[in-house]
Protein backbone atom coordinates (compact mmCIF):
# COMPACT_ATOMS: atom_id res chain seq x y z
CA UNK A 1 0.00 0.00 0.00
CA UNK A 2 2.49 2.24 1.34
CA UNK A 3 4.68 1.37 -2.07
CA UNK A 4 1.59 2.39 -4.02
CA UNK A 5 1.40 5.77 -2.27
CA UNK A 6 4.69 6.22 -2.74
CA UNK A 7 4.57 5.65 -7.02
CA UNK A 8 1.09 7.90 -6.85
CA UNK A 9 3.37 10.75 -5.20
CA UNK A 10 6.56 10.01 -7.76
CA UNK A 11 4.23 10.19 -10.99
CA UNK A 12 2.37 13.20 -10.07
CA UNK A 13 5.78 15.40 -9.39
CA UNK A 14 6.92 14.05 -12.44
CA UNK A 15 3.85 14.82 -14.45
CA UNK A 16 3.76 18.45 -12.50
CA UNK A 17 7.38 18.92 -13.37
CA UNK A 18 6.56 17.97 -17.06
CA UNK A 19 3.89 20.64 -17.12
CA UNK A 20 5.96 23.41 -15.41
CA UNK A 21 8.33 22.71 -17.72
CA UNK A 22 6.01 23.06 -20.64
CA UNK A 23 4.31 26.31 -19.68
CA UNK A 24 8.00 27.53 -19.29
CA UNK A 25 8.60 26.77 -22.71
CA UNK A 26 5.40 28.55 -24.04
CA UNK A 27 6.12 31.46 -22.32
CA UNK A 28 9.49 31.43 -23.59
CA UNK A 29 8.10 31.32 -27.18
CA UNK A 30 5.42 33.79 -26.95
CA UNK A 31 7.98 36.30 -25.55
CA UNK A 32 10.85 35.96 -27.91
CA UNK A 33 11.11 35.98 -31.50
CA UNK A 34 13.69 33.42 -33.15
CA UNK A 35 13.67 34.38 -36.50
CA UNK A 36 15.62 36.22 -39.35
CA UNK A 37 17.11 39.63 -38.26
CA UNK A 38 15.66 41.09 -41.89
CA UNK A 39 13.69 43.26 -39.77
CA UNK A 40 17.05 45.41 -38.84
CA UNK A 41 17.50 48.42 -41.62
CA UNK A 42 20.51 48.76 -43.17
CA UNK A 43 21.77 50.81 -46.40
CA UNK A 44 21.05 50.22 -49.66
CA UNK A 45 24.57 49.53 -50.65
CA UNK A 46 24.48 49.99 -54.86
CA UNK A 47 27.68 47.68 -55.69
CA UNK A 48 29.26 48.96 -59.35
CA UNK A 49 31.25 46.60 -61.07
CA UNK A 50 33.31 46.80 -64.75
CA UNK A 51 32.69 43.80 -66.84
CA UNK A 52 36.04 42.91 -68.28
CA UNK A 53 34.74 44.29 -71.38
CA UNK A 54 34.62 47.69 -69.43
CA UNK A 55 30.84 48.20 -68.91
CA UNK A 56 29.60 49.16 -66.19
CA UNK A 57 26.77 47.15 -63.96
CA UNK A 58 24.87 48.03 -60.78
CA UNK A 59 23.06 46.38 -57.72
CA UNK A 60 21.81 46.64 -54.45
CA UNK A 61 22.36 44.80 -51.81
CA UNK A 62 21.40 45.17 -48.29
CA UNK A 63 22.89 42.33 -46.13
CA UNK A 64 25.65 44.34 -45.77
CA UNK A 65 27.48 47.18 -43.47
CA UNK A 66 30.55 48.60 -42.16
CA UNK A 67 33.22 46.08 -40.27
CA UNK A 68 35.77 48.07 -39.32
CA UNK A 69 36.04 52.25 -39.40
CA UNK A 70 39.68 52.56 -40.08
CA UNK A 71 40.69 54.11 -36.79
CA UNK A 72 40.92 50.52 -35.34
CA UNK A 73 44.94 50.55 -36.34
CA UNK A 74 43.72 48.88 -39.99
CA UNK A 75 41.71 50.32 -43.23
CA UNK A 76 38.29 50.62 -43.92
CA UNK A 77 36.76 47.57 -44.39
CA UNK A 78 32.87 46.53 -45.50
CA UNK A 79 31.54 43.75 -46.38
CA UNK A 80 27.57 42.25 -48.02
CA UNK A 81 25.90 38.92 -48.63
CA UNK A 82 25.39 37.65 -51.97
CA UNK A 83 22.01 35.34 -51.55
CA UNK A 84 21.72 32.08 -53.02
CA UNK A 85 23.84 30.60 -55.56
CA UNK A 86 26.29 33.63 -56.23
CA UNK A 87 27.31 32.12 -59.54
CA UNK A 88 24.28 34.01 -60.71
CA UNK A 89 24.95 37.36 -59.69
CA UNK A 90 26.57 39.20 -62.72
CA UNK A 91 28.19 41.68 -59.54
CA UNK A 92 29.46 38.39 -57.79
CA UNK A 93 31.08 37.08 -61.47
CA UNK A 94 32.70 40.98 -62.44
CA UNK A 95 33.98 41.27 -58.97
CA UNK A 96 35.74 38.02 -58.50
CA UNK A 97 37.21 38.96 -61.93
CA UNK A 98 37.82 42.60 -61.49
CA UNK A 99 39.08 42.44 -57.49
CA UNK A 100 37.30 45.98 -58.04
CA UNK A 101 33.66 47.43 -56.73
CA UNK A 102 32.22 50.90 -55.56
CA UNK A 103 29.47 51.12 -52.84
CA UNK A 104 27.51 53.92 -53.72
CA UNK A 105 24.60 54.82 -51.25
CA UNK A 106 21.23 56.49 -53.18
CA UNK A 107 19.16 59.55 -51.64
CA UNK A 108 15.46 58.81 -51.63
CA UNK A 109 15.39 61.10 -54.80
CA UNK A 110 17.10 57.98 -56.57
CA UNK A 111 15.04 54.97 -54.32
CA UNK A 112 13.29 53.98 -57.95
CA UNK A 113 16.03 53.71 -60.11
CA UNK A 114 17.76 51.79 -56.98
CA UNK A 115 15.80 49.50 -56.85
CA UNK A 116 15.18 48.89 -60.42
CA UNK A 117 19.27 48.13 -60.51
CA UNK A 118 17.89 45.13 -58.51
CA UNK A 119 15.39 44.04 -60.59
CA UNK A 120 16.98 42.44 -63.46
CA UNK A 121 20.61 40.91 -63.97
CA UNK A 122 23.12 42.56 -65.91
CA UNK A 123 24.52 39.03 -67.24
CA UNK A 124 24.54 38.45 -70.43
CA UNK A 125 21.35 37.21 -71.99
CA UNK A 126 21.21 33.45 -72.24
CA UNK A 127 17.30 31.63 -72.34
CA UNK A 128 16.12 34.21 -70.09
CA UNK A 129 13.68 36.76 -71.67
CA UNK A 130 15.18 39.83 -71.99
CA UNK A 131 13.65 42.86 -70.32
CA UNK A 132 15.90 45.31 -70.88
CA UNK A 133 17.67 46.30 -73.98
CA UNK A 134 20.20 44.50 -75.48
CA UNK A 135 23.97 45.93 -75.84
CA UNK A 136 26.08 43.52 -76.88
CA UNK A 137 24.63 40.76 -74.69
CA UNK A 138 24.71 42.80 -71.77
CA UNK A 139 21.79 43.92 -70.15
CA UNK A 140 22.13 47.48 -69.90
CA UNK A 141 20.44 48.68 -66.62
CA UNK A 142 21.66 52.51 -67.05
CA UNK A 143 20.33 52.96 -70.52
CA UNK A 144 16.87 52.02 -68.17
CA UNK A 145 17.85 54.16 -65.46
CA UNK A 146 19.31 56.93 -67.01
CA UNK A 147 21.49 57.33 -64.15
CA UNK A 148 25.67 58.10 -65.02
CA UNK A 149 28.70 55.55 -64.47
CA UNK A 150 31.77 57.75 -63.76
CA UNK A 151 35.30 55.63 -63.28
CA UNK A 152 36.75 55.81 -59.94
CA UNK A 153 39.96 57.19 -59.02
CA UNK A 154 41.42 54.84 -56.87
CA UNK A 155 40.35 51.58 -58.14
CA UNK A 156 39.18 50.19 -61.19
CA UNK A 157 35.12 50.29 -60.79
CA UNK A 158 32.46 52.69 -61.69
CA UNK A 159 30.40 54.84 -59.33
CA UNK A 160 26.76 56.66 -60.03
CA UNK A 161 27.15 60.63 -60.17
CA UNK A 162 23.62 60.55 -59.21
CA UNK A 163 24.14 59.14 -55.89
CA UNK A 164 25.50 61.52 -52.87
CA UNK A 165 28.07 58.90 -51.65
CA UNK A 166 30.35 56.55 -52.90
CA UNK A 167 32.80 54.34 -51.37
CA UNK A 168 35.89 52.63 -53.72
CA UNK A 169 36.59 49.43 -52.74
CA UNK A 170 39.20 46.72 -53.22
CA UNK A 171 37.58 43.13 -52.83
CA UNK A 172 39.81 41.61 -50.06
CA UNK A 173 37.85 38.14 -49.31
CA UNK A 174 35.93 36.73 -51.35
CA UNK A 175 34.22 33.59 -48.55
CA UNK A 176 31.11 31.02 -48.43
CA UNK A 177 28.96 31.74 -45.94
CA UNK A 178 28.72 28.61 -44.41
CA UNK A 179 30.75 25.40 -45.41
CA UNK A 180 28.95 24.12 -48.96
CA UNK A 181 26.99 27.32 -49.65
CA UNK A 182 26.83 28.58 -52.72
CA UNK A 183 25.95 32.07 -50.83
CA UNK A 184 29.02 34.38 -50.44
CA UNK A 185 30.52 37.19 -48.29
CA UNK A 186 32.68 39.93 -49.98
CA UNK A 187 35.45 41.79 -47.55
CA UNK A 188 36.10 44.60 -48.91
CA UNK A 189 38.57 47.61 -48.20
CA UNK A 190 37.87 51.26 -48.64
CA UNK A 191 40.51 53.09 -50.32
CA UNK A 192 38.61 56.34 -51.04
CA UNK A 193 35.53 57.85 -49.91
CA UNK A 194 32.97 60.50 -51.79
CA UNK A 195 30.78 62.78 -50.76
CA UNK A 196 28.91 65.98 -52.26
CA UNK A 197 29.50 69.06 -50.52
CA UNK A 198 25.94 69.22 -49.39
CA UNK A 199 26.19 66.19 -46.79
CA UNK A 200 29.47 67.69 -45.22
CA UNK A 201 28.88 69.36 -41.93
CA UNK A 202 31.26 72.04 -40.44
CA UNK A 203 33.32 69.63 -38.99
CA UNK A 204 34.14 67.88 -42.62
CA UNK A 205 32.33 64.86 -41.33
CA UNK A 206 29.78 62.94 -43.49
CA UNK A 207 25.86 63.68 -42.68
CA UNK A 208 23.38 61.20 -44.13
CA UNK A 209 21.09 64.13 -45.09
CA UNK A 210 20.48 67.74 -45.65
CA UNK A 211 17.80 69.97 -45.27
CA UNK A 212 16.04 68.79 -48.37
CA UNK A 213 13.32 65.89 -47.55
CA UNK A 214 13.99 64.32 -50.75
CA UNK A 215 18.43 63.81 -49.47
CA UNK A 216 18.04 61.33 -47.10
CA UNK A 217 20.00 57.99 -47.86
CA UNK A 218 18.04 55.25 -48.14
CA UNK A 219 17.83 51.91 -45.67
CA UNK A 220 15.81 48.82 -46.56
CA UNK A 221 14.54 46.22 -43.84
CA UNK A 222 12.33 43.29 -44.48
CA UNK A 223 9.78 44.28 -41.48
CA UNK A 224 6.24 44.41 -42.63
CA UNK A 225 5.45 44.03 -46.13
CA UNK A 226 6.86 40.46 -47.20
CA UNK A 227 9.31 42.05 -49.85
CA UNK A 228 10.71 44.38 -47.71
CA UNK A 229 10.08 48.31 -47.43
CA UNK A 230 12.52 51.36 -47.69
CA UNK A 231 13.37 53.83 -44.77
CA UNK A 232 15.00 57.40 -44.95
CA UNK A 233 16.91 58.96 -42.01
CA UNK A 234 14.94 59.91 -39.17
CA UNK A 235 15.63 62.45 -36.62
CA UNK A 236 18.70 62.54 -34.59
CA UNK A 237 18.02 61.19 -31.00
CA UNK A 238 21.26 62.50 -29.36
CA UNK A 239 24.97 62.83 -29.49
CA UNK A 240 26.76 59.43 -28.66
CA UNK A 241 28.12 60.26 -25.02
CA UNK A 242 26.17 63.37 -23.80
CA UNK A 243 22.90 60.78 -23.99
CA UNK A 244 24.37 58.21 -20.91
CA UNK A 245 26.63 60.82 -19.37
CA UNK A 246 22.86 62.36 -18.20
CA UNK A 247 21.28 58.87 -17.76
CA UNK A 248 24.71 58.05 -15.09
CA UNK A 249 24.53 61.72 -13.42
CA UNK A 250 20.43 60.91 -12.43
CA UNK A 251 21.64 57.13 -11.11
C1 LIG B 1 16.15 46.40 -52.20
C2 LIG B 1 16.98 45.25 -52.67
C3 LIG B 1 17.92 44.67 -51.84
C4 LIG B 1 18.68 43.58 -52.26
N1 LIG B 1 19.61 43.03 -51.41
C5 LIG B 1 20.33 41.96 -51.81
C6 LIG B 1 21.32 41.38 -50.96
O1 LIG B 1 21.57 41.84 -49.86
N2 LIG B 1 21.98 40.28 -51.43
C7 LIG B 1 21.74 39.74 -52.67
O2 LIG B 1 22.38 38.75 -53.03
N3 LIG B 1 20.85 40.31 -53.50
C8 LIG B 1 20.14 41.39 -53.11
N4 LIG B 1 19.24 41.96 -53.95
C9 LIG B 1 19.04 41.35 -55.28
C10 LIG B 1 20.06 41.81 -56.32
O3 LIG B 1 20.19 43.21 -56.35
C11 LIG B 1 19.55 41.28 -57.67
O4 LIG B 1 19.68 39.87 -57.66
C12 LIG B 1 20.22 41.87 -58.89
O5 LIG B 1 19.40 41.61 -60.00
C13 LIG B 1 21.59 41.34 -59.18
O6 LIG B 1 22.02 41.94 -60.38
P1 LIG B 1 23.38 41.49 -61.10
O7 LIG B 1 23.20 40.05 -61.50
O8 LIG B 1 23.47 42.43 -62.28
O9 LIG B 1 24.48 41.64 -60.11
C14 LIG B 1 18.48 43.06 -53.56
C15 LIG B 1 17.54 43.65 -54.41
C16 LIG B 1 16.80 44.73 -53.98
C17 LIG B 1 15.78 45.33 -54.90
Amino acid sequence: MKERIYRAILTLAFTLSLLSLRAGMASAESLKFTGSPHFLPAPLMVVGVYTPEGQANFAPFHRGGVLASGKDGGPMRIGFGIKGDAEKSWTYQCLKKMKACTVNLPSVKYLAEAELLGRYSGRPLSGDAPLLSENGGFQDKLAVTKLTAVKGSAVNAPMIEEFPISLECELEEDMPIAEGSKSRLMILVVRKVWADEAYLDAGGKINPKTADPDSSIVFFSHSHAANGGFYGYGEMLGKSGPISDAYRQKK
